[in-house]
């Protein structure tokens, strides 16, 4: 993770303006659906996104990330809660068990899920778990594409040409120096890793195509219960699974987890919260 440590210091001033035409049109296409959702923002970086997305209505963002440096930057928001997590198979579970027990209305891997195979599709199965029914998960990574990542489409010079150039030549060097892992997809790639984590499900472009991520988006049917697909997923019987549509969002309600269960502990940065809790089920 120390690669990520190291471009904690300069992220919030460049990553700004790139995420910002992102951030934009993923809360303009959400637009009403926004209001009071609980967003899961995976890999947070400096919490750009989840302080754009408290403002434009979230009713609570959960901004995890595994350096505590960038979890640092997240803007102070009452609606917004930093978890200290490195994210791999388990992590969104434990988060769904001890940060937000009734789910998410999205799951956000914004240029985050950079892990590779299996790995990816796992984590995305356990973010599928995690969404309450009509919830969506969104993956935004790195268009495989150099000329698309570095110049958008149109192709011309744009504000984060250099810093692109520069993000992908570093970022592979990383990678191949086995520091932290790259990933970058096209759209085919990733709509393919998204229906080997979600065989049920139709990935589909939320966002126009002009951005230089390929960003795809899967979304549990509005009809569905969470613990059903949680037993299915664990291969265990429905226990106590609701059906039909329940309270918030037409979420299946869970009980708050117990702080004996694995609460999450406070450690990392001021205010956060951390997953350092063993859970059995992960
Ligand atoms: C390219 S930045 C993107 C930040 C933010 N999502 C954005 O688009 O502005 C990637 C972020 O994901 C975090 N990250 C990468 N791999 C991670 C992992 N396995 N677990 C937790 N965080 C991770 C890094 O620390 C970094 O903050």
């Amino acid at each position: 993770m120390w690669g990520w440590k190291l471009s904690s210091l300069l992220y919030a001033r460049a990553g700004e303006k790139v995420s910002k035409e992102f951030d934009l049109q993923l809360i303009g296409i959400l637009g009403p659906k926004l209001e009071g959702a609980v967003i899961a923002d995976c890999g947070c970086g400096p919490g750009v996104t989840a302080g754009r997305l408290v403002d434009a209505g979230a009713g609570k963002v959960i901004a995890i990330d595994a350096v505590e440096n960038m979890l640092r930057q997240v803007p102070r928001h009452p609606r917004i809660v930093r978890v200290q997590a490195t994210i791999e198979e388990g992590t969104l579970r434990r988060v769904g068990k001890n940060v937000i027990p009734d789910g998410a209305d999205l799951v956000l891997f914004k240029r985050s899920l950079y892990h590779r195979g299996e790995q990816a599709v796992r984590i995305l199965q356990d973010a599928w778990e995690l969404l309450r029914p009509g919830g969506r998960i969104v993956v935004a990574l790195p268009h495989r594409n150099i000329a698309r990542y570095a110049f958008g489409r149109p192709r011309r010079i744009r504000s984060f040409t250099l810093y692109h150039l520069f993000n992908r030549f570093i970022s592979r060097v990383a990678d191949f120096l086995n520091i932290h892992s790259y990933r970058t997809s096209s759209f085919r790639e990733l709509a393919s890793m998204l229906r080997r984590a979600v065989p049920e499900a139709q990935p589909r472009p939320l966002l126009p195509p002009r951005l230089p991520f390929a960003v795809l988006s899967v979304q549990r049917p509005a009809d569905a219960t969470r613990d059903g697909a949680q037993a299915k997923a664990a291969g265990k019987p429905k226990e106590g699974a609701t059906s039909g549509a329940p309270a918030h969002g037409g979420a299946a309600r869970r009980k708050p987890a117990s702080p004996e269960s694995g609460a999450p502990s406070g450690s990392g940065p001021p205010e956060s919260t951390s997953l350092s809790g063993q859970d059995s089920d992960a």
